[in-house]
């Protein structure tokens, strides 16, 4: 059955994807987005589809939710992947993350649930656990985390008001990656600065011995998470209520990333190590074994992922 989605942040790394596989699909998308970290660009694809409608709003309008609605009736499903994504802009801007990645959330749910919408998925992120030691990181270790960010507190305060209300889904996602990724993403820095260093044929620098590690998820497996949580999946896995880390459960080190990386590109095998830098995690991989449970796991390995990634990346330079 098809279905009308909206799908805010559809300018965005992540969003640009999920709204090109809906669009394949056969879905409708009511796509929004600010700009503010998102490109015209990312939506090359899509955005002249006769099943795409593109809003230019801000997710912190009171009534956006009921103005799309009453323009479009069949409106029935919710992707609400807009955020402040820059932790370091969270810290600068504290209440602005708030009204975004959590004021704006709740309000988009509590309408949705009125309005009687079918599945609301939000895009929570690894940084609502803080600098968790226990690994692999479970769901529930977030209910006594610290976060070290306004982003971080904004997207728990998100997560768990969801959960509490028994009605859609917050996707915990750790580390993506993938095409389109903004190399000046605070999240993908590793890897985009990887194989910017790599497609240029410099030398990689590493901040440290190389071994921290992390779980890296490649973008089109975010999609099928998505579509899982919210019934959309045509294996018919899902729909999803509450809490679910999103991840591959393994962990992989900067140095094996910048092996592979100068592999498929024309940088030097030997690596600049500097000092570690403070206040960097040195380890951080999913527990999957609730999302595992439900259906998914991570298809894309590693190195495919990085593949594509370059490939990307060279074509797009
Ligand atoms: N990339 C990752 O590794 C990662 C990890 C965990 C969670 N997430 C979450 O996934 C979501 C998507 O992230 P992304 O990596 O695609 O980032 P992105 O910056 O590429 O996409 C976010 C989009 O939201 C838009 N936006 C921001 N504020 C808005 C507002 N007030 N109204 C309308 N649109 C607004 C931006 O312009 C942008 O297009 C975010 O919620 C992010 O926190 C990402």
């Amino acid at each position: 059955m098809t279905k009308t989605c909206l799908v805010t942040g559809c300018a965005g790394f992540i969003g640009s994807h999920l709204t090109e596989a809906l669009l394949a699909d056969g879905h409708v998308v009511v796509g929004v987005d600010n700009f503010s970290s998102g490109y015209v660009h990312n939506m090359e694809g899509f955005k002249n589809h006769p099943g795409f409608r593109f809003y230019e709003r801000s997710i912190t309008e009171k009534e956006l939710l009921a103005e799309l609605k009453e323009k479009h009736q069949e409106l029935d499903v919710v992707f609400q992947l807009a955020a402040v994504v820059s932790v370091p802009y969270s810290v600068e801007h504290p209440e602005l993350t708030m009204q975004v990645n959590f004021e704006a959330n709740r309000d988009m749910l509590d309408a949705a649930r009125r309005m009687d919408f079918s599945h609301y998925v939000f895009a929570g992120s690894a940084a609502e656990y803080g600098n968790e030691e226990r690994l692999p990181v479970k769901e529930e270790y977030a209910e006594d985390a610290v976060q070290l960010s306004p982003y971080g507190v904004a997207k728990y305060k998100s997560s768990t008001y969801i959960e509490k209300s028994g009605y859609g889904c917050a996707l915990r996602f750790f580390n993506i990656f993938g095409p389109r990724q903004d190399p000046t993403s605070q999240y993908s820095g590793v890897i985009s600065r990887f194989v910017d260093f790599g497609l240029a044929g410099r030398k990689m620098v590493i901040f440290g011995d190389g071994e921290q590690s992390r779980d890296f998820l490649y973008v089109s497996d975010v999609v099928t998470s998505y579509l899982i949580a919210a019934g959309l999946d045509k294996m018919g896995r899902g729909p999803l209520t509450g809490i679910y880390n999103v991840g591959t459960g393994k962990g992989r080190s900067v140095r094996e990333l910048a092996a592979i990386v100068a592999g498929l590109t024309s940088a030097p095998g030997d690596i600049d190590f500097k000092p570690e830098r403070a206040g960097d995690i040195k380890h951080s991989r999913a527990d999957v074994t609730k999302i595992n449970a439900a259906g998914f796991t991570a298809q894309v390995a590693f190195d495919e992922g990085l593949a594509k990634t370059v490939e990307w990346a060279g074509k797009s330079r």
